[in-house]
């Protein structure tokens, strides 16, 4: 298939153009490189032989939309592009919803028009409401409780609608959870800009002495050690799942709603400890409060994806751990 991907050259995205082109699809790139490098299109180049198409491209750019369906034709879109720092939605809304509201209408409305009906979109766990119970099902009542979460819902509802007024649309809204590691490579991996605010990214920058140490926040919430529960998915095995997604809906119409995660909540405890095991290197850490906003605990049910994908999570904790220290080592100021 040809493949428009936004944000290709993001995280996410960068790890799942290397498996779209590792199954024969062809790629374009639309980015504004806003949260990104060029230098991911070269690292994609070693690692599958094969430099993707690229353009340098706004969402929100309707004429330049227009100018890059008109070239290409696309059998499918896989729609990354967009903005994903939940403080920065707080203090910022006008950027989520400019940039992951209005920029996903201007893609959809042009792509409508030149006759692209497949599509996959990058949701978040974050449409949950903060009550719901873990594991998580995809019927569990959303309320996203800042800006970003609701941008990410308002998309899937834009998404529900038009597959409702078309009935030739195929449409998966994949809910990740927290994705983390790297490409066994080292080429490709998450590059944050300024301090991280997740917790795989900020031990590797305590483990490489960039930060001085990191601090848990909570230690008294009701879950087996005390610290908070989250379900870390590793970005080869999120990929895998927009492979499978992209697959699903060649031969199914309408809108999809599934998660990505492995099933399993871990704690910041456990990830500390083994990431301190399997790469060898001391974590300085204190214990602090909770966080406002924290939950305790976050998982996802994912016997759907199981079922409508045929797709589980193939790689552990550790292979999560080696993957983003690796990366880290190799590349100790990201695409820099
Ligand atoms: N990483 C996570 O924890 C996580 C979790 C759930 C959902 N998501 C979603 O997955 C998608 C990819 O996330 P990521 O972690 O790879 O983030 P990322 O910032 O690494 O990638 C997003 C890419 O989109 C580009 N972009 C942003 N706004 C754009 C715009 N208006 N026009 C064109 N390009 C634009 C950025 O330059 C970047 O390359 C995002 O939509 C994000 O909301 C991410």
């Amino acid at each position: 298939m040809k493949v428009l991907v936004t944000g290709g050259t993001g995280y996410i995205g960068s790890h799942t153009c290397v498996a779209l082109q590792a199954a024969g699809h062809e790629i374009t790139i639309a980015d504004n490189l806003s949260n990104s490098s060029p230098e991911a299109l070269a690292r994609i180049a070693r690692i599958s032989g094969t430099r993707p198409g690229f353009q340098a491209l706004d969402m929100r750019d309707a004429p330049g939309l227009e100018k890059l369906f008109d070239a290409q034709c696309f059998d499918a879109i896989m729609h990354f592009a967009g903005v994903k720092a939940v403080a920065e939605s707080v203090a910022d809304p006008l950027k989520y919803y400019s940039n992951n509201v209005m920029g996903s209408i201007a893609l959809f409305d042009s792509a409508l028009r030149h006759g692209v009906t497949r599509l996959v979109f990058s949701s978040s766990a974050t449409v949950y409401g903060e009550n719901s119970r873990s594991p998580i099902r995809e019927d569990a009542p959303v309320a996203p409780v800042n800006p970003y979460g609701r941008s990410k819902h308002m998309v899937e509802e834009i998404l529900t609608e038009m597959c409702r007024a078309n009935a030739g649309l195929r449409v998966m809204a994949l809910r990740y959870f927290n994705p983390v590691g790297a490409h066994p490579s080292g080429l490709v991996g998450e590059a944050p800009v300024g301090t991280p605010n997740n917790l795989m990214p900020y031990l590797c920058q305590v483990a490489a002495g960039r930060l001085e140490e990191l601090t848990v926040f909570g230690t008294d919430y009701p879950t087996p050690d005390g610290t908070a529960v989250r379900d870390y998915i590793h970005v080869m095995d999120l990929a895998e799942g927009h492979l499978r997604a992209l697959e699903f809906l060649e031969s199914h119409g309408g809108m999809h709603l599934v998660n990505l995660g492995t099933g399993r909540g871990t704690s910041v405890l456990e990830m500390l400890t083994a990431f301190q095991r399997v790469n060898q290197v001391p974590i300085p850490h204190r214990f602090g409060a909770r966080r406002p906003g924290d939950t305790k605990e976050t998982f996802a049910d994912v016997a759907l994806a199981d079922r409508v994908l045929g797709w589980r999570t193939q790689y552990s904790l550790d292979d999560m751990c080696r993957d983003a220290w690796r990366w880290q080592k190799m590349n100790p100021k990201g695409y820099e």
